[in-house]
């Protein structure tokens, strides 16, 4: 049988008899990268085809990382090349073959001939048992526990071999996970997003690494209560997680560090993908990790760093559509659950959406169809479905089927499902059109069952890596140089040491090294300066406060470099595990201080000026720390609101003459209109005492010369009504074109009041100030041990 044809996973059942047609079940490695789900009831054969699926990649040398909760996966390690009863004889299971009447060497007969025939009835001979031997190198690994292979996941928290600060974001998923399984091993139930332990262990984590720096869990308890930050997201620190609070979390990590089982969590061999899955040769390899001895809390931290790890190195590798590696969990149950969010479920859904593009492949088992998430199952490329349990668990398996069934019948899987027989499977597969019914071939490991802790340690005896892990001597504090020491030079009496807060904002300006533990010496001090403003009468008062490092034999006053910096910037205790680097002066000499002292006040004295903005007309200085713009804006602002004042006392006097106009606009327009309306009146009158009354008299003679004069009467009358209107129209206009001046002239007072104060504003000196010697104030010197390496 040639590798080249695909996994060889069993035989082709013809569903009408169910016997074996004889046809070979090939199955392309490349369709794993959609990975696949291995559902079935207890004892349907699951493990076993998880077996094969394995041995079949190891074959086609493509390594695998095995999460192992059960302990069935060990078995990937009993294989005997010869398929005698003494290479069975240690293995078997000595209470099972006594429960069935037999002697050990009995049984061990027994499997011996189960295996050969079995095997055999599959083409399957010592030749492929020794190929598979040959391919890969199985290990067990037992993190928390020596008795295998253990893992070290925790005595460094250090950051992947790959990881490059400037795809910080591709580890934050690495970092998360870390942060949730450490947080779960220490019992605290936190949400990554909302929980502030999470968010301030991830943050510490994520400086850490982006430092350079690989901490161990006792580092960051350390940071925990002295957090390298003020900040965290918009709040401050001790607002966001007050150091009552942050004094719990460390406690209950320290806990954890001081818990004896806890040691086994930090030997062996680092969780390290690349290492785990192939040798420094390129062969590569099976990596069990072995679960069952651990409680809930520890399985899932085991895979969630594992898995997160596994993402990690991933999106670091180049693309590929073929099969790079498989990783196999024999049990997901309580890992992808439907709706609850355990540690590990993120890392799995990740790589069931993003592993394929990288040719990583996983592979699912479960007996539990209930308790998956359907939904992230249902992309699933390949389906092995064994015998179900109950009608829920089909129903459930149909339904994470419905999405990508495409021409499949639905009824006609579900019938086929009720029938399947022990290690019978229906392969589906999105790309196929049918589903398979096929039977598992013999798997060429021995299927003994879980192992137990004695056990692995008896079939691990020999592997270097467990022998490498026990002789790995114990950490050591580091050697200390030439010019180190371990104990904190003595600083003279009355000068206060202090040590630099990781936190403090300046730290980088003045050449430390956050975190480091290599400390070398600096001064701080603080000054106050008086200057005299004569002129204005006033006085200006100035902090100066300056770091000096290095310090050389003799101190330079005007080397320091002025940085803001406070009483939280400075702590009374050294880091754990500080060195110092001897300094060159005597600091235990007062007299280093006093000429110190001395000269830094000569210094600034000398050296320093005030130079303040300063705004005659608006009688405004300059402040500490306000920029030119700043300044000129607050000027500015005074110069408007003075305008503003000056242009309020000109409305108040335009007022007035601004009411009267109004009113007398408002008579006229009355006028206008009363006008308008006896005008109207008037031209009725007219014409009801007729209009061309004077020609019907003249023709008729009916009418009299008194009603005729009545006539020309009315007409003068309208004649004047329309002088009257026109006048009051006149006036009308008049007023208005008044109020239209004196408009014009506010606006132009206010203009001018404007353009005044916007001189003014503008009117902006430098004052420069000296202060007197006696006018200067040191307030300190003080030590400050810096972390330099
Ligand atoms: N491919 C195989 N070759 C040889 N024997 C097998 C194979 N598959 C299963 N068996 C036998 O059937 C038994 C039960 O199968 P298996 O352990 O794979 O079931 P399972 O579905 O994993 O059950 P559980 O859910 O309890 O883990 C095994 O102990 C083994 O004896
Ligand atoms: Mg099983």
């Amino acid at each position: 049988m040639a590798a080249g044809d695909g996994f060889y996973l069993g035989g082709v059942v013809d569903p009408a008899s169910g016997e074996r047609t004889g046809e070979e079940v090939r199955y392309d490695p490349a369709d794993l990268t959609t990975h696949g789900v291995i559902v079935g009831m207890t004892g349907s054969g699951k493990t076993g085809l998880g077996i094969i699926f394995l041995e079949e990649a190891l074959r086609a040398g493509i390594p695998a990382l095995i999460l192992d909760p059960k302990g069935d996966m060990t078995n990937l390690s009993l294989t005997f090349p010869d398929l005698t009863p003494e290479e069975f004889r240690p293995w078997v299971d000595e209470a099972a073959a006594a429960r069935d009447g037999k002697t050990p060497a009995e049984a061990a007969a027994d499997a011996a001939g189960a295996w050969s025939r079995g095997l055999e009835s599959w083409g399957l001979g010592k030749g492929d048992l020794a190929a598979l031997r040959a391919a890969a190198e199985v290990t067990i690994y037992t993190p928390g526990s020596s008795a295998g292979v253990p893992l070290d996941a925790l005595g460094s928290l250090a950051a992947p071999a790959e990881f490059s600060a400037d795809r910080i974001e591709d580890y934050r998923d690495e970092i998360e996970g870390l942060v949730t399984g450490l947080l779960g091993l220490a019992g605290i139930d936190a949400d990554p997003l909302a929980s502030r332990e999470h968010i301030l262990l991830a943050n510490l984590l994520e400086r850490a690494w982006a430092e350079g720096s690989a901490p161990t869990l006792e580092d960051l308890i350390v940071r925990v209560q002295q957090p390298p930050l003020r900040k965290l997201g918009v709040f401050e620190l001790d607002t966001f997680f007050p150091e009552k609070d942050r004094l719990e979390l460390a406690m209950r990590l320290n806990n954890l560090v001081a818990s004896p089982s806890f040691a086994a969590w930090r030997s062996g061999p680092p969780l390290d993908i690349p290492s785990l899955l192939w040798t420094a040769e390129g062969k590569p390899r099976a990596a069990v990790v072995y679960l069952a001895h651990l409680s809930d809390a520890e399985r899932q931290f085991a895979v969630t760093l594992a898995l997160s790890r596994l993402v990690t190195w991933m999106r670091s590798q180049s693309g590929s559509s073929s099969l790079r590696a498989l990783v196999y969990m024999d049990e997901v149950f309580g890992f992808v659950p439907p709706t609850e969010m355990p540690p590990a479920k993120k890392p799995i859904l990740t790589l069931l959406k993003q592993a394929r593009a990288f040719g990583v492949g996983l592979l699912l088992a479960t007996q539990n169809p209930m308790d998956l998430d359907y939904k992230a199952m249902s992309n699933a490329g390949t389906w092995c479905i064994g015998r179900l349990q109950t009608e829920r668990d089909k129903a459930r398996i149909l339904e994470a089927l419905q999405p990508a069934a495409g021409n499949v019948d639905l009824a006609e899987l579900d019938a086929r499902i009720s029938h399947l027989g022990k290690r019978q499977f229906l392969l589906h597969q999105t790309r196929a059109k049918q589903p398979a019914l096929f039977t598992t071939r013999w798997a060429m490991s021995y299927l003994r069952g879980p192992l137990v802790l004695d056990e692995i340690s008896r079939l691990t005896a020999a592997d270097p890596r467990r022998a490498a892990a026990r002789s790995r001597p114990a950490p050591q504090a580091p050697a200390l140089g030439e010019h180190e020491t371990a104990l904190a030079p003595q600083a003279a009496a009355g000068v206060p040491v202090y040590y630099l807060h990781p936190g403090a904002p300046w730290a980088e300006q003045v050449g430390a090294r956050r975190g480091g533990t290599r400390l070398a010496v600096a001064l701080a001090a603080r000054a106050h300066l008086t200057y005299k403003d004569a002129t204005a009468g006033v006085h200006h008062v100035e902090e100066w406060e300056a770091v000096f490092h290095p310090l050389g034999r003799q101190f330079d006053p005007a080397a320091g470099k002025a940085v803001d910096y406070d009483a939280r910037d400075f702590l009374e205790a050294a880091p754990s595990g500080a060195t110092y680097l001897l300094p060159e002066i005597d600091l235990s000499h007062k007299a280093f201080f006093t000429t110190a002292t001395r000269a830094l006040k000569d210094h600034l004295a000398r050296a320093r000026t005030l130079e303040v903005p300063r705004n005659r007309a608006l009688k405004l200085y300059g402040r500490v720390g306000e920029s030119a713009a700043e300044f000129a804006a607050r000027c500015d602002a005074a110069a408007q609101a003075a305008a503003d004042t000056e242009a309020a006392k000109i409305r108040d006097r335009f007022e007035g003459r601004l009411d009267t106009l109004r009113r007398q606009i408002e008579e006229a327009r009355f006028k206008v209109d009363e006008a308008a309306l006896d005008e109207d009146t008037r031209r009725q009158e007219e014409m009801a005492s007729g209009v061309g009354t004077l020609l019907g008299v003249l023709l008729g003679g009916r009418r009299s010369t008194r009603s005729l004069s009545t006539a020309a009467s009315k007409r003068s009358m309208t004649r004047k009504a329309q002088q009257r209107r026109t006048g009051a129209e006149a006036r009308l206009a008049g007023k208005l074109e008044d109020l239209e001046e004196l408009e014009d002239d506010l606006a132009e007072e206010l203009a001018e009041i404007d353009a005044a104060w916007a001189a003014k504003a503008a009117e902006i000196e430098t004052a420069r100030f000296t202060a007197s010697k006696s006018r200067i104030t040191v307030d300190e010197v003080a030590v400050v041990w810096l972390p330099v390496g």
